[in-house]
């Protein structure tokens, strides 16, 4: 099967250009000018003249089909996959939960189940390890190793639930400068918010709003420092993930200015949304329960100038719905209310409409964060995340002219409500295709249930270290 896009703007993390590609099978197998010449038999023409021709989006942090606060996130492989091809994505790495105690290749097989023949578009996971002991370690080699699973996430979080001590920590990290895998962290104080939680249940405080303000940025700084301090001190790189403020961000780039092997992601929740959506009316701030939660409107302007000046590398999801029934779990309690937010569908709208039309990032930084940085830092370049021969055809014909207004009655997501509801965006997917199938067209799904493949993850790219 050959496909021509012609006529469009190719644009990577790096060069634009006007130019067709040729789509063999599943991969990209030429690119220039005039191709249609060129080339003896075509089967399928795609015109992408005014188009912007980019490499599809990686979302590096989901959470799909995962029991969490008492109930399960609402998207599975199937819902989550198919909301995130009609968002340009297409390809995710989602999280496994092994059981507590229990082996983490318990929790690899579990969550291949759940994926396997469900998936749109191609996908990996990431481990989360809780107290790491010695068997602990020799499966974290096995899984960078063998398994194609090559980055394991940690918490200085949720008490009694994911949460590792320090010695913990460490120990992960220093084995994976050994066998070369990659710690990623969510960094809060999670011990001293449950203190602050307690408190404000004591002095009746059971509303949404509460759990902002249990979660302050100080504690998030706290743990940053205090990850990277471990990091440093382990010779081992690390990512900290769903960053949201900016004295968080400043430990990033200390560190990075003294030449540690430091990174971090943000997600677009922080960049548009802040704390005053908490005081939406009745238990509506319910929405917005996330940890870390939704910060000031002067985080959101650190966090843009973080990512144009690669303090942070990467834009992911964080993509965790709950049904609004699911979050009266904690209608009496704020602590109840189920953490997450949904969010696959929305990136790269949401960043190219208040990033590259605002002038915050350029075109060439746009794609690097949503595809080329993600693929580079968790294995997954030159394969994805890259308009080159040989890579996977894994693409997104974006018309930059398109409006969308986004809606709970229009996504795809299987949750029932939009924590951007109402919003224009302009900018927006036109063509998606995975491996060479189109997913995604005039949106209307052409892709189909299984498609999606395991992807088995290689190391952070060396490359990475030395942006
Ligand atoms: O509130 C959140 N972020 N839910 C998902 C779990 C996590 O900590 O990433
Ligand atoms: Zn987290
Ligand atoms: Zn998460």
């Amino acid at each position: 099967m050959r496909t021509l896009i012609e006529h469009g703007t190719l644009v990577t993390a790096t060069d634009t250009a006007l130019a067709d590609l040729l789509v063999e099978d599943e991969k990209i197998s030429l690119i220039g000018a005039n191709l249609r010449a060129k080339v003896e038999r075509i089967d399928q023409a795609i015109d992408a003249k005014g188009k912007v021709v980019i490499p599809g989006g990686i979302d590096v942090h989901t959470h799909l089909d995962m029991p969490f606060g008492g109930t399960v996130s609402t998207d599975d492989f199937e819902t989550g996959t198919r909301a995130a091809a009609f968002g340009g994505t297409t390809c995710i790495v989602d999280f496994i939960v092994p059981p507590s105690g229990g082996a983490l290749r318990e929790g690899l097989d579990t969550w291949h189940r759940k994926a396997e023949g469900k998936a749109y578009i191609d996908y990996g996971f990431h481990m989360i390890v809780r107290a790491v002991k010695d068997e602990t370690l020799r499966e974290m080699d096995d899984l960078v190793r063998h398994q194609g699973v090559t980055s394991f996430k940690l918490f200085t979080a949720y008490p009694g639930v994911f949460l590792s001590d320090d010695a913990s920590i460490f120990k992960a990290l220093v084995r994976t400068r050994e066998n070369g895998g990659l710690v990623m962290m969510h960094a809060e104080n999670g011990t001293a918010i449950d203190v602050l939680v307690q408190r404000a249940l004591a002095q009746g405080n059971t509303a949404p709003r509460y759990h902002a303000e249990t979660r302050p940025a100080e504690l998030e700084a706290e743990a940053t420092g205090r990850v990277i301090a471990l990091a440093e001190t382990a010779g081992a790189p690390i990512y900290v993930v769903h960053l949201t403020a900016k004295k968080a961000l400043e430990h990033v780039r200390a560190a990075r200015d003294r030449g540690v092997p430091a990174f971090a992601e943000t997600c677009p929740q922080y960049l548009f949304l802040s704390s005053e959506s908490y005081e939406e009316p009745g238990f509506g701030g319910a929405k917005y329960v996330m940890s870390p939660p939704l910060r000031e409107k002067s985080d959101q302007e650190a966090l843009w100038r973080g990512l144009k000046n690669d303090e942070l590398q990467v834009v992911s999801t964080d993509h965790c719905p709950f049904t609004l029934q699911e979050k009266r779990l904690g209608e009496h309690d704020f602590s109840k209310i189920p953490n997450g937010a949904p969010g696959i569908e929305y990136r790269l709208l949401l960043t190219y409409d208040g990033g590259v039309r605002t002038g915050r990032l350029s075109l060439n930084r746009w794609v690097q964060l949503m595809s080329t940085a993600p693929a580079k830092m968790f294995g997954l370049y030159p394969r994805k995340g890259s308009l080159s021969p040989g890579a996977d055809a894994d693409l997104v014909v974006w018309n930059p002219e398109k409006t969308l207004t986004m809606s709970a009655a229009t996504h795809h997501s299987a949750v029932d409500y939009h924590p951007y509801e109402g919003c224009v965006v302009e900018g927006a997917p036109e063509v998606v295709m995975s491996r060479g199938k189109v997913v995604v067209r005039d949106d209307r799904l052409t892709g189909e249930k299984g498609h999606g493949r395991f992807v088995k993850r290689g190391e952070l790219q060396s490359n990475a270290l030395s942006w």
